[in-house]
């Protein structure tokens, strides 16, 4: 098989939203529409916990929330469509950051009563970074929500991304007809079906019949879309590729509504996978020999195996089960005989991956989130490091049970090198009292988990008075460390976090004395 041929069918993806905007729904009529799914309903329970598709903690099972992403793959229109899940809980995690970088692309799904909300922008600013293209999905319209216009002009000024609508609809947020797709002014009329288990019926309506048909919801479509040509605001496929402007679409998720015409837009819009960036700015060719770099890793997925996976982008090349590939940062060969893709608790055998394919690979003991594996007999490659985000919440961590200091040291460690939280240290105090760091306050509650079922080291967490940490050095740290209201600590690779108790403190600090080296830790690392 073509290697290039089949890196051009892949999309891949991930849906961002803030908790409830509609994320686990979109991702099941995706499927529905990809026909991996028969009725809809399996990715989410009916009682609105979540079913099994990606409950694989007991822990997660317990919350009834997914922490985990979960890989899917299913066919569309003769692509090969890739949906990184992004855990959409209050809380989330780095690994909701990692997953971006392996994508090519992002879908934001947006609440139209709410418009953008808290976890969207962060999320957002990620994207931006890594200047990942962005296609809005306005949801819940079937729904009252907020004005179109409205909601367009939200986009464009807390985003600073205008939005250009791609479909435009009939009917006002809850009295949803229909979309126009402003691309060819072609209208489809939609029915509803009971909680949108099968695909919506549609129907391709002409301008005449509409306007007898729909009345005032059609006049109003027409004079809002005669609007926007006014501004301007029509599809560039090159502005969305950089990140400057994102196509938007109004829909519904729940009773499917749109969700053909987004999920085309996937297929039509977003980029194949392309020959990637290493270390020294180097693009490896996609038809070079595999390659790939991990961007998670999942710790006891199954306890009935204690066993680690290590899921990776393909970047380049054709990746085949049992192949031995080498592992860049050790060296050392590593053998793939058990690849696996995820379907929630499924784990099917993945015999071969291309350019933008993700696969998880079993026990992968030491291979870490950001490593990178290629095939010995072609050129090695490295590809660029997966920014750690600046951590928002800090916890002091003390083992219950000092017998049981071993296992809460190793513990530790391994939580740190698998990305689950940062652990940052005190020279003097090491690992009697770490500090744990992290984005989301979940990840907490999955490090005391582990420790204390893996690791068999309960683990007590006492909040600090830390909020908000730089990057500082060697020069800054006694002036620092004199400081009130200061401390500097240190990550496993000697790099120096200042933490300080407000922000307000800090910006103090930062005006007093402008010598002292402290950096922004947002998007550390995040070229690439
Ligand atoms: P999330 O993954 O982003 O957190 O959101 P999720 O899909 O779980 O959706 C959150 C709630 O919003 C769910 O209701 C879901 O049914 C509802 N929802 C999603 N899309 C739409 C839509 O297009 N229209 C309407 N009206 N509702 C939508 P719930 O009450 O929490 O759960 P359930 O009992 O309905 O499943």
């Amino acid at each position: 098989m073509d290697v290039l041929s089949e890196a051009n069918r892949r999309r891949t993806f991930a849906i961002i939203s803030h908790p409830d905007a509609g994320k686990t729904t979109l991702t099941e009529k995706f499927l529905l529409y990809g026909g991996a799914l028969v009725g809809a309903g399996s990715v989410k329970a009916r009682d609105g916990r979540r079913a099994a598709a990606s409950d694989w903690m007991e822990l997660e099972q317990k919350r009834g929330i997914s922490i985990t992403s979960t890989a899917l793959q299913f066919p569309y229109r003769g692509c090969a469509v890739n949906l990184l899940d992004t855990p959409g809980h209050r809380d989330f995690s780095e690994d909701t950051y990692r997953v971006l970088a392996a994508c090519d692309a992002a879908v934001m799904v947006l609440d139209s009563a709410k418009g953008i909300e808290p976890q969207t922008l962060k999320l957002f600013e990620v994207c931006r970074e890594r200047r990942l293209p962005l296609l809005t999905f306005f949801n819940k319209w079937d729904r009252p929500g907020r004005d179109t216009l409205e909601l367009l002009d939200e986009v464009e000024k807390l985003l600073g991304l205008p939005a250009v609508p791609v479909t435009w609809p009939v009917g006002f947020a809850g009295d949803f007809r229909g979309v126009i797709d402003r691309r060819d002014g072609s209208y489809t009329r939609y029915t509803r079906v009971a909680r949108g288990s099968q695909v919506a019926p549609e129907e391709l309506i002409d301008p005449e019949r509409a306007a007898s048909e729909e009345g005032l919801a059609w006049e109003t479509a027409q004079d809002e879309l005669e609007l926007l040509s006014e501004v301007g605001a029509d599809l560039d496929p090159k502005a969305f590729l950089a990140n400057e402007s994102t196509p938007t679409f109004f829909g519904s998720a729940l009773t499917n509504f749109g969700v053909g015409k987004l999920l085309d837009a996937v297929i039509e819009l977003v980029p194949p996978p392309e020959a990637r960036l290493d270390v020294d700015g180097q693009r490896r060719p996609l038809d070079a020999g595999f390659s790939g770099f991990v961007f998670k890793v999942q710790a006891n997925m199954d306890p009935s195996h204690r066993d680690r996976i290590a899921f990776i982008r393909v970047c380049s090349g054709r990746f085949e089960r049992g192949m031995i590939v080498t592992h860049g940062r050790t060296g050392k060969p590593f053998n793939t005989k058990y690849a696996a893709t995820l379907f929630g608790q499924e784990r099917e055998t993945v015999e071969e991956a291309y350019p933008g394919d993700v696969v998880g690979l079993v026990n992968a003991t030491d291979v870490r989130v950001g490593d990178s594996l290629f095939d010995p007999t072609d050129a090695p490659v490295t590809f660029p490091p997966i920014p750690s985000f600046a951590p928002e919440f800090f916890m002091a961590a003390r083992v219950r049970d000092t017998g049981r200091f071993k296992q809460f040291r190793r513990g530790i460690a391994q939580l740190d090198e698998e990305g689950v939280v940062q652990v940052l240290r005190d020279p003097e105090f090491g690992d009697q009292a770490p500090v744990l760091a992290a984005v989301g306050r979940l990840q907490f509650e999955v490090a005391t988990y582990r420790l204390e079922n893996e690791f068999g080291a309960p683990t007590e967490l006492s909040p600090t008075n830390y909020k908000v940490a730089r990057r500082t050095d060697e020069a800054s740290e006694p002036a620092l460390r004199r400081m009130r209201g200061v401390t500097v600590l240190r990550r496993a690779d000697g790099s120096r976090l200042a933490l300080f108790e407000s922000p307000y403190w800090l910006e103090r600090v930062e005006s007093e004395n402008p010598e002292l080296t402290l950096d922004r830790l947002v998007a550390e690392g995040m070229a690439g």
